[in-house]
């Protein structure tokens, strides 16, 4: 296994997905700074490397995903660095999010403050069974400062994020899949067989149309009806210039699979 610019975040490229594992295990996988640097880094290297089709997240260690932001790091910044902190952590989260290539979350144990914050920057989330979830920073006197606000009402709505977020408290995973939290639960055991299948299953698709269609539902999402209508139609137009598309309709009629060139 190849290690990235720090030995916190290992980079692994298998069958062409990049699995990127957060690996501080005596820390819970605790975001530090150099930490969430090198996530960034992998995103990037992922994204640009022609061999990488699929990226996954995890965390080392059988007990956590990650278990927020570090304290201790945290507990020494005054107000200016931790706002460049968030700007880290919002920078960080945003290269996966933005990444043109999809970006599984293997949810592995404890996701909590910035590790669900993480989690939600990623594209699909599949978690184990035993995995926990919450925004406990209030607890701390904090507010999430990694999108926490933001993304989590998106995808369970305002309420259920206000009750996490004031409350603080941990849910478990079925309890994140009943609110929309994550997309799957699978027993622990299963966890990397599971994800290694659903990211098999994407990389049998036209590659440029799941850039597009990751452009069209994350930019789409944030603008009024008619203008995301309007990019939608055009991301659909530019499908038509690609040999993927091409290949694809064209492997429909013959009745085989397609062979997508990724052009
Ligand atoms: N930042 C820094 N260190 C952390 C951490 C975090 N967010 N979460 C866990 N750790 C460290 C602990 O300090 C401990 O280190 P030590 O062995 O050097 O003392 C180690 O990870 C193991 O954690 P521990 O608390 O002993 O495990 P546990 O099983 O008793 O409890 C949790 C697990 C997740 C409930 C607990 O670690 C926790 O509440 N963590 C903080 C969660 C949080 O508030 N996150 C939001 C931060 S903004």
């Amino acid at each position: 296994m190849d290690q990235n610019a720090s030995t916190n975040v290992l980079y692994d490229v298998t069958d062409r997905i990049a699995w990127v594992t957060i690996n501080r295990p005596d820390k819970l996988n605790a975001l530090n700074r150099a930490t969430v640097l090198a996530i960034a880094g992998a995103a990037r290297r992922a994204a640009s490397d022609p061999e990488v089709g699929v990226i996954v997240l995890t965390g080392a260690g059988g007990k956590a995903f990650v278990a927020g932001a570090d304290i201790a790091e945290m507990a020494a910044l005054g107000p200016h660095e931790a706002q460049s902190f968030a700007h880290e952590l919002n920078d960080g989260l945003g290269t996966l999010e933005g990444s043109p290539k999809p970006v599984l979350a293997a949810v592995n144990g404890f996701a909590l403050g910035g590790g669900c914050e993480l989690a939600m920057a990623c594209h699909v989330r599949i978690a184990a069974d035993t995995a926990k979830f919450g925004q406990p920073e209030v607890g701390l006197g904090l507010i999430p400062g990694a999108g926490g606000t933001q993304r989590l009402q998106r995808l369970v709505g305002r309420g259920r994020a206000l009750d996490l977020i004031l409350t603080g408290d941990m849910i478990d995973a079925a309890e994140a899949l009943r609110i929309g939290l994550v997309e799957r639960v699978v027993p622990a055991g299963e966890l990397r067989g599971v994800v290694s299948e659903y990211a098999k299953k994407l990389l049998s698709k036209g590659p440029l149309a799941l850039t597009r269609a990751l452009d069209a539902v994350l930019s789409g999402g944030e603008m009024a009806l008619p203008e995301a209508l309007r990019l939608e139609a055009s991301l659909f137009g530019l499908c038509f210039a690609t040999e993927d598309m091409r290949e694809g309709t064209r492997a429909f009629v013959e009745k085989r699979k397609p062979r997508f060139p990724g052009r």
